[in-house]
């Protein structure tokens, strides 16, 4: 891998867990203004500086991100198809790679639909864009969406679409964590995401999410809804980083998003005074990105 990609993927995942915790805010590009996104300005802006990379579209990136923000940039390239269509499947790419490289982007992103009436035409496209990005030097991120079907998130069908997806080439894949998620992490050779799916019913459920996507193996979360759906954005996003990069459990991240919303003790103290001694366990063997 050349130095350009290795300096991109370095730049995404830069702690010592060389996991990585992205903010995702994509929604928009197919759901409209979703709740808790409708001013993406307002709701990026105090997030951004917690993030190790933010994922977006082009046009929230150019009118809704300083161009002085450090965060690296992981860019939505395919879209066109919106909720109001039963099938979400059919996308194109919706930005050249020329401009992904002007806008000095860490990563592109784009759906692949396994299994849907868009499969061979979202493959395809995933091709075309590893090709691209080889050229460029940046990295591609496959995204395995599931349209409205969220039941479709099974260990059975996720390491499916996840395996093929980095058969074809994709640098990164972002999927859904579920039961047996150590299979899909098996059955993937390059390093996994975790997105968040809809908002869950609490925040201690998002933080087990987390947890348990990261116990199984996944590198990194690239989560949204539960994260700025949330009554405490920042003190959840904190609360994630804890469990991505310094192995906090669960209760351990609960107490930091307490402490932090009621402006406790380590409310501004960083995430890795939770962790003393480093990891708790040894992590699983994983792919790596490095
Ligand atoms: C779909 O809208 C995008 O790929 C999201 O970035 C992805 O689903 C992650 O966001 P969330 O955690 O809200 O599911």
């Amino acid at each position: 891998m050349e130095w350009g990609m290795r300096n991109r993927i370095a730049r995404m995942f830069p702690a010592a867990s060389q996991n990585t915790v992205m903010l995702a805010v994509d929604h928009g590009y197919f759901m409209g203004p979703t709740h808790g996104l409708e001013d993406p300005r307002a709701t990026i802006a105090p997030l951004l500086p917690h993030a190790d990379a933010i994922a977006l579209t082009r046009g929230v990136l150019r009118a809704c991100v300083p161009p002085e923000s450090p965060t690296p940039i992981v860019l939505r390239v395919s879209g066109g198809a919106t909720v109001l269509r039963e099938d979400l499947s059919d996308e194109t790419i919706t930005v050249a790679m020329r401009d992904a490289a002007r806008l000095n982007v860490s990563a592109v992103a784009l759906s692949v639909f396994v299994g849907a009436p868009g499969e061979h035409r979202s493959l395809a496209n995933l091709a075309k864009l590893v090709d691209e990005g080889q050229d460029a030097g940046i990295p591609v991120m496959a995204i395995t969406a599931v349209g409205k079907e969220l039941e479709k998130r099974d260990a059975r069908y996720l390491s499916l679409a996840c395996r093929v997806s980095a058969e074809i080439g994709a640098h990164l894949v972002k999927t859904y964590y579920c039961d047996g998620f150590e299979k899909v992490v098996e059955g993937c050779p390059v390093p996994l995401v975790v997105a968040g799916g809809p908002k869950l019913d609490s925040d201690r459920a998002a933080l087990e999410l987390a947890h348990a996507a990261i116990e199984a193996g996944a590198h990194g979360l690239d989560m949204g809804r539960n994260i700025w759906q949330s009554d405490h954005p920042v003190a959840m996003l904190k609360a994630l980083r804890a469990i991505v990069h310094d192995r906090a459990s669960v209760a351990e991240a609960l107490d930091l998003v307490t402490e932090q919303v009621a402006g406790g003790p380590r409310a501004n103290r960083p995430p890795v005074a939770l962790a003393p001694g480093g990891r708790v366990a040894p992590p699983r063997p994983r792919a790596s990105h490095r």
